[in-house]
């Protein structure tokens, strides 16, 4: 069983093309040239490869629909109603240090709300895949979150803080704190679709991070939710819409981490 709606269709097209640059780039990764971004945010040559072949065939399907990709931002503005939300290369840290561990997202919204994402991990030839109403798979496979019913019980994945975050010393803080509680030592991938996926086929029970941005989340929301999962955004500020604080998890331990984080951080 394989979900094929035209959405689908066209990210899996995009993503499986994008894929191939992205795998020679990877294989070539000390010839790019990396340029910096900001304080611990790098963007390479390969981010903007991937990106615009996305693009392209995106916009070979949709001329008109709106588009949000972390690289070169807005297009289409007017578009309020259809939007592809991508993230070329999630993951970027590891990808340009020959780590591989990194994913394609894109994610598809239809009224402000998303109902299809792919996350694609090329290197794994892993693509998670969800559909509302539909269920999410990883390749032809139907995914379940975890059945752990106990926090304490939890393998719990987390990312961050930015390093110019201004609120580094709290999200450390709540980083003991939920550590204490858990048996297992939280992950940390560096990956933050490629951590809410692997929330989705039950690898992990449960997933937070604060001071993310949209396309980083935007696919792992509908799979996540059709494999069974919970998402809560919290503490969102209107004036910053595309930043987000997470907590994704199993259904089961989903109350008692959102009680955590939420206490954690004033
Ligand atoms: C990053 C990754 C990382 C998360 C960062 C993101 P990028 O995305 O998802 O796991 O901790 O907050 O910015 O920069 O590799 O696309
Ligand atoms: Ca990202
Ligand atoms: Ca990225």
């Amino acid at each position: 069983m394989r979900l094929n709606s035209p959405q689908i269709n066209i990210i899996c097209k995009a993503c499986t093309k994008a894929s191939r640059s992205l795998i020679r780039d990877f294989g070539e990764i000390e010839n790019l040239q990396v340029s910096s971004k900001g304080p611990g945010d790098f963007v390479s040559s390969a981010d903007k490869r991937t990106e615009k072949i996305i693009i392209d065939e995106l916009l070979r399907a949709h001329s008109d629909y709106g588009i949000i990709s972390e690289e070169i931002g807005i297009i289409n503005e007017k578009n309020k109603t259809h939007k592809w939300i991508i993230d070329p290369i999630d993951g970027t840290t590891n990808f340009l240090n020959g780590i591989p561990h990194f994913a394609i997202s894109i994610g598809y919204e239809e009224n402000g709300e998303i109902i299809s994402g792919v996350i694609f991990d090329p290197i794994k030839n892993e693509m998670f895949i969800a559909e509302k109403g539909n269920g999410a798979y990883l390749n032809n496979t139907r995914i379940r979150v975890s059945n752990k019913k106990k926090l304490s019980d939890a393998l719990l994945v987390t990312g961050g803080p930015k390093f110019d975050s201004k609120k580094k010393d709290n999200i450390f803080k709540e980083f003991i704190e939920i550590s204490k509680m858990v048996e297992a030592p939280i992950r940390k991938f560096g990956s933050a679709s490629l951590d809410i996926a692997n929330v989705a086929c039950g690898r992990f029970d449960g997933y937070w991070q604060r001071e993310i941005k949209y396309w980083d989340i935007a696919a792992g929301i509908i799979i996540l939710k059709e494999a069974g999962g919970f998402i809560d955004f919290i503490e969102t500020d209107k004036n910053f819409p595309l930043k987000r604080n997470i907590i994704a998890s199993n259904s089961n331990i989903h109350q008692e981490l959102s009680e955590l984080v939420k206490k954690n951080i004033e």
